[in-house]
């Protein structure tokens, strides 16, 4: 069990860079089973949920190397040792499910469980499996274990609607299209940059893509053979939260290698909240903060909206603003957990369902937190015990390492008071 103690009340200053980001690697490192030859990913972060994708790939029979020196990943999967995802690590990790087009298109063959379990039941891939089954695929489930197996050995395109643009489900029917005879055209699909970044590494392999970033994705199947170099998009919501971090803590910083433009709709919530934003140069954000923050409200939605990724975070510097923001939740259901520890600090907030109401009070007081298993609460935690008065104590953190590299370690960079116990 491990543990963050914050002091709160240290205006940060100074000057960070963003890394690769987290839900890009992540279905790249799938899509490089659709390739035997090696591939380079550059600029990756040191997170553990590439470590964990790491493994499975090495489960598989890939060959994984990390070169820290330069934040390069290099993946050769030469030949596939199995067909079966771990049921541990799948359990680890949602996007392990990220395997399974490239899988299909690679050998024919699927296994993994469900992630998280068969508690959850079928809904939360219900339409990458839906995708499979228009493309040919069989799928079989059995006891919380699921078998997707291609007949005829390739799958065929074919035209898939998306009920809603879920981002997983548009990168795995993405990849599986890559190998699949004929045309596969992708209605309603995500939007997020991550896509467009996928999209981008799939051709550098040799896939034919076109309409990422509009409403219809087109995916021209081929014999993916090339191997590629590649460099990670900037971590949008690791840039979101370090801003976030500026405007409960207070003070002045500048932050390298992000891209605003997959920002937007979060930029203005935070600008309209009354922190100052400059763009200081190309991919360099200066970020000012001083006094109590207004209030604003806050809906999250698919690309390009306010991303959900980014409520937690905001959430805690709500807690602190100058009246009353309302946050509503239309991504996931569950997202609001980490209001009952926000309360513990001194935070009014009332949910009910999709919906918080969040009254500013002038200050959080510090206290002993849990993180629960979130990443983005985990992180939303760091953030409001930067704001609070005296000291926090941020139980369970392992969370956050799924998502940030070295947290604790860039913000005492930036000034914070912050000491992390393993
Ligand atoms: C990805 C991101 C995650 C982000 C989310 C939404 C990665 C590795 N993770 O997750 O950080 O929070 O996008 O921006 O990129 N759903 C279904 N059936 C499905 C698939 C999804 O009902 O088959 C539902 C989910 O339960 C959820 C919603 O659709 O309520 C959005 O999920 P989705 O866009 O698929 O998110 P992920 O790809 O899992």
């Amino acid at each position: 069990m491990s543990r963050m103690v914050i002091e709160g009340g240290n205006p940060l200053q100074g000057e960070i860079s963003i890394n690769g980001a987290k839900n890009a690697i992540l279905p790249i490192m799938a899509a490089s089973v659709l390739t035997g030859s090696e591939c380079h990913i550059y600029r990756s972060p040191d997170i553990s949920d590439v470590r964990v994708m790491g493994k499975i790939l090495q489960q598989l029979g890939g060959r994984v190397c990390q070169a820290s020196d330069e934040n390069r990943i290099t993946i050769q999967v030469e030949s596939l040792a199995t067909d079966r995802i771990d049921a541990d690590l799948m359990r680890q990790m949602r996007s392990s499910v990220l395997l399974t087009g490239p899988l299909l298109v690679r050998g024919g063959s699927a296994q993994m469980t469900y992630p998280g379990g068969c508690a959850i039941g079928p809904r939360p891939v219900d339409m990458h499996l839906a995708g499979f089954e228009q493309m040919g695929a069989r799928v079989d489930e059995q006891g919380g274990n699921i078998r997707i197996t291609v007949p005829d050995g390739r799958l065929r395109g074919s035209d898939i609607h998306l009920e809603y643009p879920s981002v997983g489900a548009t990168e795995n029917i993405m990849m599986a299209a890559c190998g699949a005879r004929g045309t596969t055209r992708i209605y309603n699909p995500a939007r997020e940059p991550e896509i467009d970044s996928l999209a981008d590494f799939l051709r550098k392999l040799g896939a034919n893509i076109s309409g990422t970033g509009s409403s219809v994705i087109t995916i021209e199947g081929a014999k993916l053979q090339g191997g590629t170099c590649y460099e990670l998009i900037p971590d949008r919501i690791e840039a979101g939260t370090y801003i976030l971090a500026v405007a409960a803590a207070g003070g002045q910083v500048r932050i390298n290698q992000v891209c605003p433009e997959h920002l937007q709709a979060f930029l203005a919530k935070v600008r309209q909240m009354g922190v100052r934003i400059n763009q200081a140069g190309e991919g360099v954000l200066e970020i000012t903060s001083e006094g109590r923050l207004r209030a604003v409200d806050v809906l999250t939605l698919p690309y390009p909206g306010y991303p959900t990724d980014l409520q937690n975070q905001f959430m805690a510097v709500a807690c602190t603003a100058c009246g009353t923001s309302v946050i509503t939740e239309t991504v996931f259901e569950n997202r609001f957990k980490v209001a009952d520890e926000f309360r513990r600090m001194g935070a009014r907030i009332r949910t009910e369902g999709r919906i918080a109401v969040v009254k500013g009070v002038k200050r959080l007081r510090g206290t002993t937190v849990r993180a629960n298993q979130d990443l983005r609460g985990a992180a939303s935690l760091v953030l409001a015990a930067l704001g609070a008065e005296g000291q926090t104590n941020v139980q369970d953190i392992e969370p956050v390492d799924r998502g940030y590299t070295n947290l604790a370690g860039q913000l005492r960079k930036l000034g914070a008071d912050v000491v992390r116990y393993d």
